[in-house]
């Protein structure tokens, strides 16, 4: 569906849970959330009909998302169903890769397309640091897993923190010299409660092109990153910089928040319940959430936090 900018709405973004079993820093509170009850989250019955509908309407590129989705019980179920709906083309997940060992086989098999996994640090102890409470052998073998269960295109998410993982910088991007992974950068969002970092620590993306001058552009993939290569490298760099120069102009996304509520953009308050709609009135609100999406999105920087009600486990990315 073409919406009031002429943008082709055609991605929509799944969130599972607020859960998760990491905390980063950048996403949620220390003390996690207070667990909701199953009444207050949609059922897996309930996101299948919306995706369908969604399906149905012209989305052709689904991706599920959490917190963390994975933490979600019955996810490969719902990749079953997911990737069975005529008219789906790109399925994808972004997940923090821990339960990958125990799962990547199964949700391979269960049509799951992609995986998009974080990793912010090659550091044991920075690992930690970031993420209160992971270890970093656990994501390398969620990694690993992901790659011996046969998925390829694998995305390496690192949110860029300055003074924290700005030095790592030719570490990550020589992970692409041999493994075909695309290393994507992103600009750290101040979003939600969470993100207790100071200005030091918003770095533009551009500092990835100073600190490793080797790496040439490429031709996009038609995501929201900007694509490079070291010369001769299998994979290659993404850089994400919803800061310095939002992408706005291209946006392809809806939200669906796991207590039921489409959100038009990212960093809008704005949010369109859809929870308990069947048929017509769940594809009208749906049309109605394209419809009111924003030219832009509202000013962002270091000293101007996202508009948007929720911390980013809330949302998924
Ligand atoms: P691909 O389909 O593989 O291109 O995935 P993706 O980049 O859409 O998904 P992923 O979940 O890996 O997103 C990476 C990060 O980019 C997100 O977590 C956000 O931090 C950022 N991002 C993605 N979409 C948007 C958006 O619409 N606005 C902003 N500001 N940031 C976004
Ligand atoms: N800024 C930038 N990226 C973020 N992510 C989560 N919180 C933030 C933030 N504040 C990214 C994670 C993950 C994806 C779901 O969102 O790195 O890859
Ligand atoms: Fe969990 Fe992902 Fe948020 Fe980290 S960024 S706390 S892994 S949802």
């Amino acid at each position: 569906m073409t919406d009031g900018f002429n943008r082709n709405i055609n991605y929509l973004r799944v969130s599972l849970t607020d859960r998760c079993n990491l905390r980063c820093r950048y996403c949620m509170p220390e003390e996690g959330i207070s667990k909701r009850s199953h009444s207050d989250i949609l059922s897996l019955e309930d996101i299948y009909e919306i995706v369908r509908a969604a399906v149905e309407m012209g989305f052709s590129k689904i991706r599920l998302t959490g917190g963390e989705p994975l933490v979600r019980r019955g996810v490969t179920a719902l990749c079953r169903s997911i990737s069975g709906i005529d008219g789906v083309e790109d399925f994808a997940m972004t997940t923090n890769g821990l339960l990958l060992p125990e799962m990547a086989k199964e949700l391979k098999a269960a049509g799951l397309m992609r995986l998009n996994i974080s990793l912010d640090t090659l550091d044991p102890d920075k690992y930690r640091q970031i993420t209160r409470i992971g270890r970093l052998s656990d994501a390398l073998a969620g990694i690993a897993a992901a790659e011996e269960a046969g998925f390829t295109d694998i995305k390496l998410n690192t949110v860029l923190i300055g003074g924290f993982n700005d030095c790592e910088i030719p570490r990550l991007v020589e992970l692409t010299e041999e493994k075909p992974y695309q290393v994507r950068f992103i600009e750290l969002m101040p979003i939600g409660n969470a993100c207790p970092f100071d200005d030091k620590a918003y770095l533009p993306i551009h500092t990835v092109l100073e600190r490793v001058p080797a790496l040439e552009p490429v031709q996009s993939d038609g995501g929201v990153a900007r694509l490079y290569r070291l010369p001769g490298a299998k994979g290659t760099v993404g850089l994400i910089s919803p800061l310095s120069d939002h992408f706005c102009s291209g946006c392809s996304r809806l939200r669906l928040t796991a207590d039921g509520c489409l959100k038009p953009c990212l960093h809008s308050a704005e949010e369109i319940p859809v929870r308990g709609l069947h048929g017509d009135a769940l594809k009208e609100r749906i049309a109605f959430a394209i419809s009111r999406k924003p030219e832009r999105r509202c000013p962002l920087s270091c000293c101007e936090r996202s508009a948007s009600a929720r911390d980013m486990n809330r949302i998924g990315g």
